[in-house]
């Protein structure tokens, strides 16, 4: 494969994918016929309303789940031997009983790196997110939002060629929420490694994303993209700037309309 091909093909390329569970009414569909291309380094969020499979289709290309129609392909990068993808979920997955440093260097761990190469990794990563002291602690003696960084840097440390985040914020305090932006945005500037992120938080998809994507009510379909031109390193700053709300207003009118069909979907 020549450097020019390699930039043209997409790092994730996701066509007509469906997903049915069988269910004990029948079956649900998930998932219907969505296409995705995320170029390499762009970080694209995913919103929709609650239930529209958001979760599905993330598990689907972290290939945690089974696909029932079309295709999921994650282009592997020039070094052998790097992880496809890793993912960070909304609960911290982390483990109890491992240490904080340990906890960040598991994924290298798992590929066989040496304990000297992997706990300098990890201590670079902790560093980076103001973790260093805590590198001893459990789990159970951190805060939540030291647990969600570990979770995010622990993915980080594994390099993989796509992190896949599904609301990796989402259970914090509004506060740590900011910060924890303010270093993502940080984070990914300096490392542009290809994203998809789902959130639930308009501010926190604009203020993020290359791209929105509007996931409709179940069955999941793309509903629309929203290309999102504010100019980068962003900061929380980005907030405040005229266009931010524009975009904000733009998705919340598109899905506002489908969070009350999956409200009434529900009844
Ligand atoms: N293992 C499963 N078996 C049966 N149905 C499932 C399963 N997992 C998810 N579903 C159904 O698939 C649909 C999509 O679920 P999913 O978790 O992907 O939604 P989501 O968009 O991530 O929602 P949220 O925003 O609340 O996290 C829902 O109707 C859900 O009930
Ligand atoms: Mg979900």
């Amino acid at each position: 494969m020549t450097r020019a091909n390699a930039v043209a093909m997409p790092k994730i390329l996701a066509r007509n994918v469906s997903k049915i569970y069988p269910t004990i009414d029948g079956e649900t569909v998930a998932v219907k016929d969505f296409s995705l291309e995320v170029a390499d380094g762009e970080f694209v969020c995913i919103v929709g309303p609650s239930g529209c499979g958001k979760s599905t289709f993330l598990r689907m290309v972290a290939g945690l789940d089974d696909i029932s129609a079309g295709s999921i392909r994650v282009s592997p990068g020039d070094e052998p031997g790097k992880p496809s993808n890793s993912v960070v979920f909304q609960e911290y997955a982390i483990f109890p009983w491992k240490t904080v440093i340990d906890n960040v260097a598991f994924g290298l761990e798992m590929r066989g790196v040496s304990r000297t190469k992997r706990l300098e990794v990890a201590r670079y990563w902790l560093d980076r997110v103001g973790l260093a002291k805590f590198a001893g602690y459990y789990p159970h003696q951190i805060s939540g939002g030291m647990k969600q960084r570990v979770s995010i840097i622990r993915a980080l440390a594994n390099d993989p060629e796509v992190l896949l985040m599904d609301e990796p914020l989402g259970a914090l305090d509004a506060q740590t929420r900011v910060v924890l932006q303010e270093e993502l945005l940080r984070i990914w500037e300096e490392t542009r490694k290809t994203v998809v992120y789902i959130t639930h938080s308009l501010d926190e998809a604009v203020l993020l994303g290359d791209r929105v994507i509007l996931m409709s009510a179940q069955p999941g379909q793309h509903l629309a993209t929203f290309n999102i031109d504010l100019p980068r390193p962003r900061s929380i700053e980005t907030i405040n700037g005229p266009r931010f709300a524009e975009y904000r207003a733009m998705i919340w009118e598109k899905l506002s309309h489908e969070v009350r069909r999956a409200m009434e979907q529900q009844q």
